[in-house]
């Protein structure tokens, strides 16, 4: 898969595509991401690729240029289908759901935003997917271009050195993970479950599912009745 990051602060991305189940990927050839600046794309002599939102108001807006400059170039310099992503709070939701469908895709283009955000013809000129990592806001695009390059590259075929894991886990299955144990059997007076040591599989698997659910029926209800999820907002009943 082939991924481009525009963005302000490329360097940011160093030890993250160097680093862990990324880095493996990288190194084997999976993932192929380039970073892009959106500096190298403005006109300015000073490189500025903001400005004064109009209508007044706090903070700087990222102008057009810059960002169709370097969407374009990044689009020319290779034959393909990119899907075009622009990292927001505005965006709809990065769920497993969503990770799973952009793992299909041969190749993406993340756009980072900072500031107040980007003039809106990006949005209307080169309509991207928006994509929101989560209901709070950061100072940039970068942190949520990471958490979504992650999600995906897992599920890349040959990523993960043991690829049960990517199905056996949380979300995949629709809840939440069981309880994991590893040596020693005893620490500090708390015993691995005996069930985990007998060696009988089917009633470890039954052990699993069962502590999944109740997991999940405990924590996140709302995933087990996806149809009752933020009815507390909705219902004024
Ligand atoms: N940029 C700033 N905040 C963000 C968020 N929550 N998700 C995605 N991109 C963002």
């Amino acid at each position: 898969m082939r991924i481009d990051i525009l963005t302000l602060f490329p360097e940011v991305f160093g030890p993250f595509f160097s680093t862990s189940i990324v880095g493996r990927a990288v190194a084997a050839g999976l993932l192929l991401p380039r970073m892009v600046d959106f500096r190298e794309f403005t006109r300015d002599r000073h490189r500025k690729v903001d400005d004064r939102p109009f209508g007044g108001g706090p903070g700087m807006v990222i102008q057009c240029e810059p960002v169709f400059g370097a969407v374009e170039a990044v689009e020319r310099s290779a034959a393909g289908n990119p899907m075009r992503i622009l990292l927001t709070p505005q965006g709809e939701p990065l769920t497993q759901q969503v990770v799973e469908e952009l793992a299909w895709w041969d190749w993406l283009i993340l756009l980072c935003g900072h500031y107040e955000g980007f003039d809106e013809r990006v949005r209307t000129g080169l309509n991207p997917r928006e994509i929101s990592i989560g209901d709070y806001v950061l100072s940039g695009g970068e942190p949520a271009a990471m958490v979504l390059i992650d999600a995906v590259v897992r599920l890349l075929p040959g990523s993960l050195g043991d690829q049960m894991s990517a199905v056996d886990e949380t979300f995949s299955s629709g809840l939440l993970e069981y309880p994991q144990y590893t040596r020693p059997r005893e620490y500090r007076g708390m015993h691995a479950p005996e069930i985990l040591l007998s060696g009988d599989h089917q009633r470890i698997a039954a052990w699993r599912r069962q502590q999944a659910m109740e997991r999940t029926r405990q924590r996140r209800p709302d995933l087990l009745n996806p149809q009752d999820a933020g009815r507390e907002d909705t219902d004024a009943s």
